[in-house]
């Protein structure tokens, strides 16, 4: 973890979704005082919105589909290590990376996951925070480890379930919550002495 101190790190995103976490992380590392750079983005939807960002903000990217996943985790680990990638952040991020993968990035691999881990892993968390008629659900930052949502938690935001929630307002509230969340676990990471 001690690698991850210094300056700006340079840093690669990966998605599959909307991407708006992607263009929050983008925009906070804009900022003076950040501590990340965003070198590039890996997206494994060449459908996503957020390519049209990345194109208008020149912001280099590059596209997987993973259904050869092993070839092309290989052509992303080879990308990676050309362009210096200190730090990963998965954000919405939908593909599964390999063990091997993880190994080689040990604990430089980050995630944001949609609920209060270690609660609901994986898929439909709203969904089933609701339906187990929780008070609370929120989100959590978190290095990824060989086992789905699992590694080590570094932050997490609670978020009140009201009765009127359902899976699509609560999936909204807890959004807007990751969005400041994220740059928080990455100040905690990185400014560590
Ligand atoms: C977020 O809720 C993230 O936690 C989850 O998928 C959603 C992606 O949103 N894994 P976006 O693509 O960042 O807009």
């Amino acid at each position: 973890m001690e690698e991850l101190i210094g300056i700006k790190k340079r840093t690669a995103i990966f998605i599959s979704g909307n991407g708006s976490n992607m263009k929050n992380l983008i925009k906070y590392s804009k900022k003076k005082y950040s501590l990340i750079n965003v070198d590039l983005v890996i997206s494994s939807n060449k459908k996503s919105n957020a390519i049209r960002y990345l194109k208008k903000n020149k912001i280099d990217f590059k596209i997987f589909d993973f259904k050869q996943k092993n070839k092309d985790e290989r052509k992303i680990f080879n990308i990676l290590k050309k362009r210096e990638i200190q730090l990963i952040c998965l954000a919405g991020f939908m593909k599964i990376l390999s063990k091997s993968f993880i190994k080689r990035f040990n604990g430089k691999i980050l995630n944001i996951h949609p609920s209060l881990l270690p609660k609901y892993k994986g898929l439909n968390t709203h969904e089933r925070a609701i339906l187990n008629k929780e008070k609370f659900s929120g989100c959590t930052v978190h290095f990824v480890n060989s086992k789905l949502d699992s590694g080590k938690i570094i932050i997490q935001k609670k978020v009140k379930i009201n009765k009127k929630d359902n899976p699509k307002s609560l999936s909204k509230k807890i959004l807007k919550q990751e969005h400041l969340l994220y740059p928080k676990a990455l100040k905690e990471i990185l400014s560590r002495t």
